[in-house]
């Protein structure tokens, strides 16, 4: 099985860069795709920028241009319920585009794909199971004490659920509350999930999405997010794309 491999930020994925054997980085448009394998397994990498724009795009070449036949993202996300704390982890049931608003179309006669009446996108169970593992088996070796570079301290609970997706950062409890009363299933926000599941959808391959709370979606976001993001991030992220490939 070969996976497309997506992280919005570098520092999300790309230091997995130095686990890839027989690597060929192939430029094509904006984007670097890092192509080759790992244990034996057929692996394509891209970073794909912030956004349901950006994503898309990263997916649609992934599966066009180098035929993958799973796409998997991994990253960080605001949590938008009270028990999901700062570190826990989020494996995707279902990815929400929480911002398309259709409403005043309901009724409107559909066609037929690619138009969708939802914007609510489920993920395949073995995709679930497959994200699953891997954050199991990170969690695993954590508590065993297999990793140096993380705070001892550490110690994240394993979700699944729904993820939402928009074109925002959120960063105020007042967005976060319109959220949560749309979609109250929603676990955590982020800005590319949806996106990625929708083109997965549209060429029938399965998509999963792992994503790690860095913030509480609210006035601190952007503190806590940078905070996240610099102090911890790597060895997180690039620790659960690694255990996607054992
Ligand atoms: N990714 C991480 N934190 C986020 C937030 N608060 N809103 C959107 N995307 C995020």
């Amino acid at each position: 099985m070969k996976t497309g491999l997506i992280g919005a930020m570098r520092e999300e994925i790309l230091l997995l860069e130095h686990d890839i054997e027989n690597l060929k980085i192939h430029e094509i448009g904006a984007r670097k795709f890092y192509e080759g394998t790992i244990n034996g397994k057929e692996v394509v990498m891209c970073l794909s920028g912030w956004g349901k724009v950006a994503a898309a795009s990263t997916a649609t070449s992934l599966v066009n241009l180098f035929n993958v036949d799973q796409l998997v993202f991994i990253g960080l996300a605001g949590s938008l319920m009270e028990n999901l704390q700062v570190g826990d982890i989020v494996v995707a049931d279902q990815l929400i585009q929480h911002d398309v608003d259709l409403s005043r179309l309901d009724g409107f006669p559909m066609v037929k794909a690619p138009f969708y009446k939802k914007f609510r996108f489920p993920v395949r169970k073995g995709a679930q199971r497959r994200a699953l593992e891997a954050v199991k088996q990170f969690t695993y070796k954590l508590h065993g004490g297999e990793y140096d570079g993380i705070h001892q301290e550490y110690n994240p609970t394993i979700h699944i659920g729904a993820i939402g997706t928009g074109d925002q950062f959120i960063a105020s409890n007042k967005k976060k509350e319109k959220i949560v009363d749309e979609y109250p299933e929603l676990f955590c926000t982020e800005m590319e999930g949806g996106a990625i599941a929708q083109v997965a959808a549209d060429y029938s391959v399965p998509c999963s999405v792992i994503r790690i709370i860095s913030d509480n979606a609210d006035e601190d976001a952007h503190d806590s997010f940078a905070r996240f993001l610099f102090e911890d991030i790597s060895k997180i992220s690039v620790e659960i794309a690694r255990l996607m490939f054992v």
